[in-house]
């Protein structure tokens, strides 16, 4: 089986976290945020793996090769411009098969893929969604099914006041090529606001599953994912711990600091007596002087944190230092 991932957007709202490294390799507890995606997508009997990038992969590439041994084998497809959701899907079709998986590349999940795939061919759809519960629709598409899961209405970012819960889509979708049917080659396409409008009566279908999900986003989101990770809520292949914590074997703690309630600490951190980091995740080579505090913040790679000094619900970029 074949997924198409989308990755090409460009990670804004997680700035400066993702100036210099793109959102979808962004470290997430202990492996780029990729990493989790690829291993659930091989857990449902993905094998191969194509990310769909807007722009160069260098970077990409680099961190996440061919795919690691035992799991879906990797590779790239790049657009000569972001073409959009739409778009992307439409330029990698001649590589993919008659169906396939599509999924945004953004979120967190370990909903039931196979579940979905059943479904679809059960009832013979051209496209079906994982949908998705939640209490504010008005970032996501919100979509309204009929009992027996036939798509009748797919509204793309409702306007507040617009609707409360409701069941939005996921990001999840098994597609056949059929479904491109009348896509024109080549030019920016949302799949949210022209397709799935386009094929309501159509062949669109919707299937709420049930498990994890989350779009790591935002700061607030990313540390989220970081505690539910880490304390299990969401099932992944990382080691969990009850108080949220996760401590490479490759930083260096001084016995009088405390680390947690939740925190992540990467290889090459120092943290010095007295130290207290809760809340917090810090990237690779950090320095927290002794005394510090650091809470409910994330310290890109080589953040350098003074002696005494206080970092409270900051993103920090790569390198930054603060004063005491
Ligand atoms: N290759 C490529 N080219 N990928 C793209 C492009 C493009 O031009 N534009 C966006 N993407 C990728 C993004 O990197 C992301 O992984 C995914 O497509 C979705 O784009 P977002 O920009 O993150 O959309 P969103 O979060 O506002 O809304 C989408 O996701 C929601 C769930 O998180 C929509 O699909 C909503 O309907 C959905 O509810
Ligand atoms: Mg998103």
């Amino acid at each position: 089986m074949q997924a198409l991932v989308l990755v090409g957007g460009k990670g804004t709202r997680l700035r400066p976290l993702t100036t210099e490294i793109p959102k979808p390799i962004l470290t997430l507890v202990d492996r780029p945020f990729l990493s989790y995606m690829i291993e659930w997508l091989g857990s449902h009997g993905v094998d191969e793996v194509v990310l769909a990038c807007g722009f160069l992969p260098d970077q990409l590439e680099e961190v996440l090769g061919d795919g690691e041994p035992g799991g879906p084998s990797v590779r790239y497809l790049v657009e000569p411009e972001p073409l959009g959701t739409g778009g992307a899907i439409r330029f990698a079709l001649p590589e993919l098969e008659e169906r396939f998986f599509a999924l945004n590349g953004d979120v967190l999940t370990d909903l039931d893929l196979s579940a979905l795939w059943d479904s679809h061919l059960d009832r013979g759809a051209r496209a079906s969604l994982g949908l998705y519960p939640v209490e504010d629709p008005t970032g996501y598409g919100l979509v309204d099914l009929a009992d027996d899961g036939r798509v009748l209405d797919f509204h793309e970012k409702p306007e507040p006041g617009h609707a409360g819960a409701g069941l939005i889509n996921a990001g999840t979708y098994v597609l056949e090529k059929s479904a491109f049917d009348g896509v024109p080659e080549g030019r920016e396409v949302s799949i949210e606001r022209e397709i799935f409008p386009g094929l309501v009566g159509n062949g669109l279908y919707g299937v709420r599953l049930d498990g994890y999900w989350v779009d790591i986003g935002t700061p607030d989101r990313y540390l989220d994912a970081s505690w539910d990770i880490i304390e299990g809520r969401v099932t992944t292949e990382v080691e969990t711990d009850p108080s949220g914590v996760h401590v490479d074997p490759g930083a260096t703690i001084s016995g009088e600091a405390t680390i947690g309630p939740r925190a992540v600490v990467a290889s090459g951190c120092t943290i010095g007596p007295g130290a207290e980091v809760t809340g917090s995740v810090l990237l690779d080579g950090c320095e927290i002087g002794k005394d510090a505090v650091v809470s409910n913040s994330i310290l890109s790679a080589g953040v350098n944190v003074a002696a005494g000094a206080n970092v409270s619900d900051r993103v920090l970029g790569k390198q930054e230092s603060v004063n005491a």
